[in-house]
């Protein structure tokens, strides 16, 4: 085969078969496709697209050109979730245990990434003494004992995910759905659940801004799943604001602790309810969506859910006493307070901006480098639809360096538009795929 003769194919709108697309990714990450010829096939997939099986075929050679989670070994049926990605999505901090206190197996590896705040294994990392870096067979075993783990990604997978998102990323070919969808899906493939629950963030704090687009992602990365022989479903949520009222990294785990313990925001406890009922289902365990939602509101209130975070992390040695008291997840002391100029309502907040907020605070990574903050962070008093009194305190800054907690504050402000017309939040809950 000739990487020139499929870069031809592709520019004519042909379409590539199972062998040809297989040859090309594992000679890619082997270096024996050059950049320059990838790069020319990933434009022309750009122009003239992938169909259905050939983005499956394309997420099944990705996952397979490094390491796969074998998972066998942990009795029952294992259910993945993955969220796109989004501001103050504290999410499966609160979820997992939610859902593994109903006896559904969760063995989920995270990455660190980069952003306006740490990723799921960063948070964690603020409870003293949690480990996310341990053993593969530590982390089955811990599944075994317990029903659920959560550690940084060590293993080798889908490496030519990670090649080709260098490459797009610097050819701009990133936003072409076939080629996200397979991004996302190989590395989920490759860590080895049964059933997988996709959070489709959509809005202006989203990777996916529009509508639509967020539909044909959470269309493209089922259909993907279903090629593969997976259970899978999506939900679309929004995130034209925050989700819940804590950013941060520390900051967030006391929301998701909160939250297990029925006192957390409305939105985060109806977002970890719809998709927690979505994996209690996918687990077999219950018999529809509203059947689940019951049970997992049952955990919350009987405080099992509660006693499976505590569970957790004393599993990974981390201080449990922090679900009692709070205050071992310490906030910075500096504090900076946003107060409102006149009487009227919360009508929009920019998204991006509180989360960049958090990363001008130090609660993020620029660059795979940098260490986190823990300790600062942003909480939202008041989000879309609130009203506010003049100097009433909108939102509270937490920070350790002066210089950039007064620099977060100008940006803050100016992410909170305020006005005299009670405009309602945008539903929670967009849309499904399932
Ligand atoms: N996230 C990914 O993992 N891959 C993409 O292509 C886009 C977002």
């Amino acid at each position: 085969m000739r990487m020139y003769d499929l870069i031809l194919k592709k520019k004519q709108g042909g379409e590539l078969t199972r062998e040809e697309i297989d040859w090309m990714i594992q000679g890619y990450t082997k270096g024996d496709i050059p950049d320059y010829q990838m790069s020319a096939m990933t434009m022309a997939i750009c122009f003239n697209g992938m169909n259905d099986r050939e983005t499956g075929d394309l997420t099944l050679s990705m996952r397979d050109s490094g390491d796969t989670v074998d998972l066998s070994s942990i009795d029952g049926v294992k259910v993945d979730k993955h969220s796109t990605g989004g501001v103050g999505d504290k999410t499966s901090i609160a979820l997992l245990p939610l859902v593994s206190s109903l006896g559904v197996k969760l063995a989920k590896m995270s990455g660190r990434g980069l952003g306006h705040t740490g990723g799921t294994i960063d948070k964690l990392e603020s409870i003293p003494g949690f480990k996310t870096e341990i053993s593969m067979d530590a982390f089955i075993s811990q599944v075994n004992n317990i029903g659920m783990a959560i550690m940084g990604q060590t293993a080798d997978l889908a490496p030519a995910d990670k090649k080709l998102y260098a490459l797009r990323d610097v050819t701009a070919t990133v936003d072409q759905m076939s080629l996200i969808a397979s991004s996302i899906m190989s590395k989920k493939l490759a860590a080895g659940a049964d059933a997988i629950v996709l959070d489709v963030k959509c809005g202006s704090g989203a990777f996916m801004k529009e509508l639509d687009d967020a539909k044909a992602l959470a269309d493209a990365m089922v259909r993907i799943g279903r090629h593969a022989g997976k259970n899978c479903r999506a939900v679309i949520t929004n995130m034209d604001e925050p989700l819940g009222r804590a950013v941060g990294n520390a900051i967030e785990v006391r929301e998701a602790i909160d939250t297990l313990k029925g006192k957390g925001p409305e939105d985060f406890t109806k977002l970890v309810l719809t998709l927690g009922s979505r994996m209690v289902v996918c687990a077999g365990l219950a018999k529809d969506t509203a059947e689940a939602e019951e049970e997992l509101k049952k955990a919350i209130d009987d405080g099992s859910a509660l006693e499976q975070l505590k569970r957790f992390i004393t599993a990974q040695g981390g201080d449990a006493s922090c679900v009692d008291d709070p205050e071992i997840l310490k906030t910075a002391e500096g504090v900076l307070e946003l107060k409102a100029q006149a009487d009227g309502y919360v009508q929009h907040i920019d998204c991006d901006e509180v989360g960049m907020c958090s990363l001008v605070l130090g609660g993020g990574r620029e660059k795979k480098s940098d260490i986190i903050d823990p300790e600062v962070g942003i909480y939202l008093y008041k989000k879309v639809g609130d009203s506010i009194s003049k100097d009433e305190t909108m939102a509270v800054l937490y920070y350790n360096d002066k210089e950039k907690g007064l620099a977060a504050l100008e940006r803050l402000k100016a992410a909170y538009h305020t006005g005299t017309e009670r405009i309602s939040p945008r539903e929670l809950i967009i849309g499904e795929v399932d």
